[in-house]
């Protein structure tokens, strides 16, 4: 199999649809074996079976996994390890926004709630996924963040909090594996809107077309950005172009952070 990851076989988490599904099809057709996981196990499914009949049984596995539950983080890990021959790759992608409201609306249950699939989501799948990556070096983590994570707004305190520690924690993560002398990077992304149904709440709002000119308009590019966009870049990290790229940040925010 040849492609820009040939041989690189990779977790990720959230790939039922939006951005984990996109990367896994990026992925799957530079030549890597992706591990689909997703709290919707159908959707993973779906997805998977996809891959596998676009390029070939054994591309794609479909894992249920509740990236806030450790056990459950324990058992894909293993059995993705087994099915695919290693992990050499671990995407963390899986994540949540809400309808918040400023920092005096916010209950703490929605606050934790955040956290916990935002954050706990990158601490569990570094901590049991580092040994794996080990074992097949070179190895790569990439952590989806937002642009939220580094520039916050008024109203939504538990996803600037969240993504702010995405951020962080990638670099800490990056650090501990340089240290360890591993061959393992870590390194985050940090799209702006992006056209998923993470969107639909805003959608919703205000029609799908008034919704997405509103975004457009605070984008310097004019336009939201395609699932492909953040896509291409996880599929750089992933490869081994990116070898002496550890502890950074990639922007995908069509110039907003330039502002
Ligand atoms: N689309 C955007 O505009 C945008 C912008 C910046 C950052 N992001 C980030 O990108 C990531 C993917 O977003 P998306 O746009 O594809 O969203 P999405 O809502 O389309 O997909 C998210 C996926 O994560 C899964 N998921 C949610 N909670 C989970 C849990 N506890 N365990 C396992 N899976 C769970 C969902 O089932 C879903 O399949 C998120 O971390 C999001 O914060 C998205």
């Amino acid at each position: 199999m040849s492609g820009r990851v040939a041989g690189k076989k990779v977790f990720i988490t959230g790939a039922a649809q939006g951005l984990g599904a996109a990367m896994a099809s990026a992925l799957a057709a530079e030549g890597a074996k992706v591990a689909l996981a997703d709290l919707n196990q159908a959707g993973a499914e779906k997805a998977a079976a996809e891959l596998n009949a676009k390029h070939g049984d054994g591309t794609a596995f479909a894992y249920a996994l509740d990236v806030t539950n450790e056990e459950q983080w324990i058992a894909a890990l293993e059995s993705a390890n087994s099915v695919m021959g290693g992990i050499s790759g671990i995407i963390n992608n899986a994540g949540i926004s809400s309808r918040e409201g400023g920092i005096e609306e916010l209950s703490l249950e929605g606050f934790r709630k955040l956290m916990s699939v935002n954050v706990d989501s990158v601490f569990l799948g570094a901590k049991h996924g580092i040994k794996y990556l080990a074992k097949n070096q070179p190895g790569s983590i990439v952590n989806v963040s937002s642009i939220a994570g580094l520039i916050a707004n008024h109203t939504s305190p538990g996803y600037n909090a969240s993504k702010a520690a995405v951020w962080l924690l990638s670099k800490n993560i990056a650090l501990y594996c340089a240290k360890k002398g591993l061959d393992v990077r870590s390194n985050s992304l940090h799209p702006t809107f992006i056209n998923t149904p993470i969107l639909d709440p805003i959608r919703n709002m205000f029609g799908k077309e008034e919704a997405e000119a509103k975004l457009a308009r605070q984008v310097p590019l004019g336009r939201i950005g395609q699932p492909a966009d953040v896509a291409n870049a996880a599929v750089y990290l992933i490869s081994d172009e990116s070898r002496f790229i550890t502890g950074s940040e990639l922007k995908i925010d069509g110039g907003i952070s330039a502002m």
